[in-house]
């Protein structure tokens, strides 16, 4: 859509055609400049089409517009559509915002049956219907792109089920987990994410257009025929919330939010296993950057810049926290600054749910080198203590004192538990046999760990399996 938006200034002098019956004067230069909002809620043009068309249609069905006003209208309606969709039609910041522009050139298309339009209705419920509407669609596109991501981080999981790496906590080495156990972690945090894209979704089902100005209307209306009409459930109940809510949009935004801090704490991860120091993973040329002066950089901006905007994402909620805080009933004018937030932070998640998910699709797992890190700093010691329960009845605690103690001999040593002599071990404590060996390589250990949810490749693999009904990829 090409941009066309006339000066700020123009018609200054003139007052608005729209509501400036009383004026005698226009607004001043600044005044508009603050006021209006048609250079970023043109967006919601398909929305206020629809909504206008619906709300027309049920005008016309009560017989409060004749229905040769209300074809003149919905014509005229389509026709600016398509001058939109054409980048041909006239967005005038002296008609404030998308609604009274499209209200304005319908005048200038089907002269005075145009004016019959705005019965029964006002631009606060109108917005707050086009709003919502266009917080619906942002919901349904997020889902569909977590989905895609959910689905790349499940092939993932599969092929690499029994690739055996490090897990962490502190990011120091903890235990042996498979790189497809820690994939389907991120299956699970999409997933809620997906959950909760899906509640707000069914708590924005609810139609405010009716609610008129704030108290409703002595028209006729027939509001649960607008609320079909455009796909919800059923009309708002209290007209003064109807046009003073912005819940939607905070709830998707809380859930953007969070969304976003799960991006980048998996892009967090791509940004360490991708350097020299871990080379677990290694991206694609197509998801790398070069560095002008190194020519050996290989550098994960996309994951970078994901972990960046889940900043945005954040402050973008908090903004509209604090626009509606202390807000009194109904409408005010600071609830035209919800859309920026919102537009930026679907915008925002967007791109990262695609960035992400053609890192991950793309992503070489190099297994070898994440078994060789697994079997570093002592992962197995643990393995270890377990063994001195289960075969010589020791209580755990007793166990743990005399697992730190090999594992401090090791250290002296210089080698691995699975070096220790059991001579060496012997000498810590005496009942323990060669069997202990067999617990101590990073393959028995994540086959070891078959509890529900654990990291065992036999689990994983169910997992995997169970993640695809779960979550329909
Ligand atoms: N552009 C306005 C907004 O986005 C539309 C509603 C204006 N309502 C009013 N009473 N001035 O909030």
């Amino acid at each position: 859509m090409t941009e066309t938006l006339m000066s700020q200034t123009s018609d200054s002098e003139t007052p608005s055609s729209i509501w400036g019956g009383r004026f005698a004067s226009g607004p001043a230069a600044v005044m508009q400049e603050i006021n209006a909002s048609i250079g970023f809620d043109k967006r919601l043009y398909r929305q206020d089409i629809a909504g206008s068309k619906a709300h027309c249609a049920m005008l016309a069905a009560c017989g409060i517009i004749s229905e040769a006003d209300g074809n003149a209208i919905v014509s005229g309606l389509d026709a600016i559509l398509a001058e939109i969709e054409a980048g041909a039609f006239p967005f005038r910041v002296a008609f404030e915002d998308i609604h009274m522009n499209v209200e304005a050139r319908l005048k200038e298309l089907i002269g005075e049956p145009a004016g019959r339009l705005h019965t029964a209705r006002s631009r606060n419920d109108q917005v707050a219907t086009d709003f919502k509407l266009w917080v619906r669609d942002a919901l349904d596109a997020a889902d569909v792109q977590l989905r895609a991501l959910q689905c790349a981080l499940l092939a993932q999981a599969e092929a690499q089920a029994d690739a055996v790496m490090p897990g962490f906590t502190h990011l120091q080495t903890a235990q042996p987990v498979t790189f497809g156990h820690h994939m389907l972690a991120y299956v699970e945090m999409f997933g809620r994410d997906r959950g909760r894209f899906a509640d707000a979704r069914k708590r924005a089902g609810e139609c405010p257009l009716g609610a008129a100005a704030l108290a409703g209307t002595s028209f006729p209306i027939d509001r649960f025929h607008t609320a079909a009409a455009l796909g919800f459930a059923a009309p708002t109940a209290n007209s003064l919330d109807s046009v003073s809510d912005r819940d939607f949009a905070l709830e998707a935004l809380a859930a953007a939010a969070i969304a976003g801090v799960h991006l980048s704490r998996l892009a967090e991860e791509l940004v360490i296993w991708t350097s020299a120091q871990f080379a677990f993973v290694r991206l694609p040329d197509s998801f790398s950057t070069g560095s002008s002066i190194m020519p050996q950089k290989r550098n994960p901006d996309a994951a970078e810049l994901c972990r960046a905007k889940a900043g945005r994402l954040i402050a973008d909620l908090n903004a509209l926290l604090i626009v509606m805080k202390g807000l009194p009933l109904a409408y005010s004018k600071d609830m035209q600054d919800d859309k920026e937030p919102t537009f930026e932070a679907f915008d925002t998640l967007a791109l990262c749910l695609a960035a992400m998910t053609g890192m991950i699709s793309e992503l070489a797992v190099d297994r070898e080198a994440c078994k060789a890190a697994a079997g570093k700093a002592f992962a197995t010691a643990t393995d270890l203590a377990d063994w001195l329960v289960r075969a010589l009845g020791m209580p755990f605690r007793e166990a743990h004192h005399v697992t730190g103690a090999l594992v401090k001999a090791a250290e002296a040593a210089g080698c691995g538990l699975t070096d220790l002599p059991l001579a060496a071990m012997q000498a810590a404590e005496p009942r323990i046999t060669a069997d202990v060996y067999s617990v101590l390589t990073v393959e028995s250990s994540a086959a070891s760990r078959m509890s529900f949810g654990g990291t065992a490749p036999a689990r994983v693999r169910e997992q995997c399996a169970a993640a695809r009904t779960r979550f329909g990829l």
